[in-house]
């Protein structure tokens, strides 16, 4: 028998109702990935009906996600700021809190004249700095501590730059490999505290690298040590913009007196970026 796609959804929402909180969105996107369509597309073709090879992939893809792996590795992409970025399991799913930080640096970008020295350190996919470049020219530089890591991202340079950009990729643990200044310095450090990672990091967490996680014991330490290093590879009137994680910000506040530190509210009232200028009170 065959079914229609609007009642193979309504069986696996029901199949995922107990690991997912969106289990009919997740069915969705599973099936439209499977598909080649648009989600859209999907709902406008529900009445139809669809192969039974192409049943067979959505009920093992399915399958995957029953075991909790998360959406964007089963379909290999994830929306974040203006594109769609490829994603496998050696980079974290970005997060939609970190389109804030990427508004942030834009925001900052565009009251500059000069075209601008970027790098974005920490890079994981790549999401934060090549979605700078698709708004800012700059000159973009891309560093991680995973080899990993940096494979993704160059296919995701070559996804949103088909045309080719010059962009540099570094294989550095923190600053350790890179030589020289920069204008803007973005990060969304790894943050989690060891009791963090023990409680949140878990069903679907656990797919992602425990390094883009684990910020050490208290959870802050790969931040500060950002902060502390970031005065050697700033330009006199650099600026460092760092996502911060859960009580973040209070750390930071209590932990140093930094200097040129603002915090900034996200749009839900969170601490969510610090915009660190360390260099510009030495003028
Ligand atoms: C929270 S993820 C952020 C990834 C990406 N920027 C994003 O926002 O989706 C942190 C990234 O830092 C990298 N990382 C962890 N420790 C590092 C270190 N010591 N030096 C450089 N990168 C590191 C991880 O491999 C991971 O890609």
């Amino acid at each position: 028998m065959t079914l229609k796609i609007e009642e193979i959804l309504s069986q696996a929402a029901v199949k995922i109702g107990n690991i997912s909180e969106t289990p009919l969105l997740d069915a969705e996107m599973i099936l439209a990935n499977v598909l080649k369509i648009s989600r859209f597309d999907l709902i406008l073709k529900r009445k139809e009906s669809i192969s039974v090879q192409d049943n067979t992939k959505f009920q093992n893809d399915l399958n995957r996600r029953t075991n909790f792996e998360p959406v964007a590795y089963i379909t290999g992409e994830k929306a974040f700021f203006e594109d769609v970025f490829y994603v496998d399991r050696r980079v974290l799913i970005p997060r939609p809190e970190t389109e804030f930080l990427v508004l942030k640096a834009i925001e900052h970008l565009k009251k500059t004249e000069k075209k601008c020295d970027v790098l974005d350190i920490c890079c994981g996919s790549g999401c934060v700095g090549l979605s700078i470049l698709r708004v800012m020219d700059c000159n973009l530089t891309l560093s991680d501590i995973l080899e990993d890591a940096l494979d993704v991202s160059r296919i995701n340079a070559e996804k949103l730059f088909p045309e080719g950009k010059d962009i540099r990729f570094i294989k550095s643990d923190l600053f350790s490999s890179i030589s020289e200044k920069f204008d803007v310095i973005t990060a969304n450090p790894p943050y989690l505290s060891k009791s963090d990672m023990e409680k949140y990091v878990t069903g679907a967490m656990a797919f992602e690298p425990a390094a883009a996680f684990y910020g050490g014991e208290s959870g802050i330490e790969k931040t500060i040590e950002i902060i502390d290093a970031s005065f050697d590879f700033l330009k006199p009137q650099g600026i460092l913009i760092l996502e911060l994680g859960h009580e973040g910000a209070g750390y930071i506040k209590d932990l140093r007196n930094i200097k040129g530190l603002e915090i900034i509210n996200d749009y839900s009232g969170i601490e969510r970026v610090a915009v660190i200028s360390p260099r510009r009170s030495e003028n």
